[in-house]
């Protein structure tokens, strides 16, 4: 009996810790309805994509109420997708604080490796980062020679690569090539090369360690039992994998750190102008001169690192896709491209190019890389849009892929890829652009206060890159191939395989 009774109480004190932890407060809105636990852990069992779960269980709630309540990250949140209501959080970084994992989380690995930093940070903080590397990011004129050089190593290993693999006798199909990995060292070397004065040569190095590290990252960060439990990582002796993600995150710090410290400074010995100065001049600077210091170095420096090649990285990696499914797209980029008779795509001209313009922003509306962050708290009771109250301490996030694909925002075509509409001239493209982030309804730069400082060197770096790679191949995708989204985390097609064949071949691909 005794026994029963405590079997008994233990399984109520358990069952009141987990009700305690998963239950929703009390004073979340109850108009917004809640999207089942289940939903947020379905990658502990399931291998379904972004685009997958939103379409079966995010997409009717949030076209009709435009917002949920959803668990992520250990807590319940608000999701928002409705145009003005993004608009609203967006206008009021005072009201609806950023706040990252480092105030979140403090404890876990995705903190561990981001820190407090430019993107993560709030008020004073904020401010004091900006001031010191919004200049190196949004500069009059970005050196595109650097974007270039490494773009034309990028096609020229694809080439090397699609002739390195042999054709199935059978079937007669050329084996493909997983454009990912390339990709990678791509991004890397170019913002290693415009943000932190530094070659990383992973294209033309073999095992460039600081590479294979992102590599690691990328598949330790978004692991759904953590990244929905994160109290969990508070225990590294009992799970050991988290030791070893601790682990890979210092070293990741360490090597960044030294790299970049020991690296002699062209800047200032070769006299050069302000305008050459790079984020990581800037950030020595300011670690010199004490208005930072070291911990808040480390954390700019690696996420420069981290946000200025991956959202790029798995950018370009749908756009294989797209355009790989999507010829017509394809040739008509291309000859855009070739009516131009050049092979050095400059910052002018490629500015000047309708068409490369409206597939990129086309790119961005349907593969957000950034579909989903739940990364801002209320510092103080609200009511969001003029409709939903929402309590003191609650974190709020969005979602861009749902408001860029609901039809009630970008009409009945909304989960088309149609370039054309944003309109054939550049003034036409820049006009649209801006009027659709204005009101909430395309922000894969997010909008407003804390919009994107990298933005006008991300569009510039895609341009450039399928500048040369239209101009020397064309891609189909290979016929193994069937697309799989990520299922968290940044959004883009998992292992993407194309076969390449050179323009100046002339031969249509089947
Ligand atoms: C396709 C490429 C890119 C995409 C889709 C993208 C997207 C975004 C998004 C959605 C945010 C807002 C994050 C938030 O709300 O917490 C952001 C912020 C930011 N991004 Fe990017 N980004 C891209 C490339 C870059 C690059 C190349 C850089 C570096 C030059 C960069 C630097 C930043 C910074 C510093 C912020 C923080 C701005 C602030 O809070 O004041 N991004 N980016």
């Amino acid at each position: 009996m005794a026994i029963l009774t405590g079997l008994y109480l233990w399984c109520a004190l358990v069952g009141t810790l987990i009700w305690y932890y998963i239950h929703v407060p009390w004073n979340f809105p109850r108009q917004l309805p809640r999207i089942p636990l289940y939903v947020s852990l379905l990658g502990l069992w399931s291998n379904m994509g972004q685009d997958e779960i939103y379409e079966r269980w995010l997409r009717r709630p949030l076209e009709k109420h435009g917002a949920v309540v959803i668990w992520f990250a250990g807590r319940w949140n608000v999701l928002v997708t409705r145009p003005h209501y993004l608009t609203d959080m967006f206008r009021n970084e005072d009201v609806y604080a950023k706040a990252g994992s480092q105030v979140k989380i403090p404890w876990s690995v995705i903190a561990s490796l981001v820190g407090d930093n430019i993107i993560n940070s709030h008020g004073t903080t904020w401010r004091l980062y900006t001031g010191i590397m919004k200049p190196g990011m949004q500069k009059r004129e970005f050196d595109t020679k650097p974007m270039l050089r490494k773009s034309r190593r990028l096609v020229d290993l694809f080439i090397e690569k699609q002739n390195a693999v042999a054709e199935d006798e059978e079937t007669g199909i050329e084996d493909g090539v997983f454009v990912n990995g390339l990709v990678q060292k791509w991004a890397i070397d170019v913002m290693g090369e415009s943000f932190l004065d530094y070659d990383f040569q992973c294209l033309e190095k073999p095992h460039v360690r600081v590479e294979e590290l992102q590599t690691i990252i990328k598949k330790t960060l978004f692991k759904p039992l953590y990244f929905n439990f994160p109290t969990l990582d508070k225990y590294p002796y009992v799970f050991t994998s988290r030791r070893r993600a601790f682990a890979i995150m210092k070293e990741f710090e360490d090597l960044l750190y030294h790299t970049v410290r020991t690296n002699p400074r062209k800047y200032e010995q070769e006299n050069r102008e302000l305008q050459d100065k790079q984020v990581v001049h800037m950030l020595e600077e300011a670690l010199d001169s004490g208005k930072i210091n070291d911990k808040q170095f480390r954390s700019n420096i690696k996420i420069m690192f981290l946000t200025a090649h991956e959202n790029v990285q798995q950018l370009v990696n749908s756009t294989f896709w797209e355009l790989g499914k999507n010829q017509d797209v394809q040739n008509r980029l291309r000859q855009e491209i070739l009516d131009t008779q050049t092979d050095t795509p400059t910052a002018e001209l490629v500015n000047g190019m309708p068409y490369l313009t409206s597939t990129i922003f086309e790119l961005l509306r349907l593969y957000p890389p950034v579909s989903q962050l739940i990364n801002r708290v209320t510092l103080q009771p609200t009511v969001l849009g003029g409709d939903i109250c929402i309590p003191a301490h609650t974190w709020v996030g969005w979602n861009a892929y749902g408001v860029h694909i609901n039809r009630d925002v970008w009409g009945p075509t909304a989960q088309e890829f149609r370039p054309e509409r944003w309109g054939t001239k550049p003034e036409e493209n820049q006009a649209k652009f801006r009027r659709e982030t204005v009101r909430g309804a395309y922000i894969p730069f997010n909008a407003h206060t804390r919009k994107c400082l990298g933005q006008g060197f991300a569009l510039l770096e895609m341009k450039v890159m399928l500048f040369e790679l239209l101009r020397r191949v064309k891609w189909n995708i290979h016929p193994d191939y069937h697309l799989k989204l990520t299922s968290g985390g940044i959004l883009a097609p998992l292992g993407c395989k194309v076969v390449f064949q050179e323009v100046s071949d002339d031969a249509e691909l089947n």
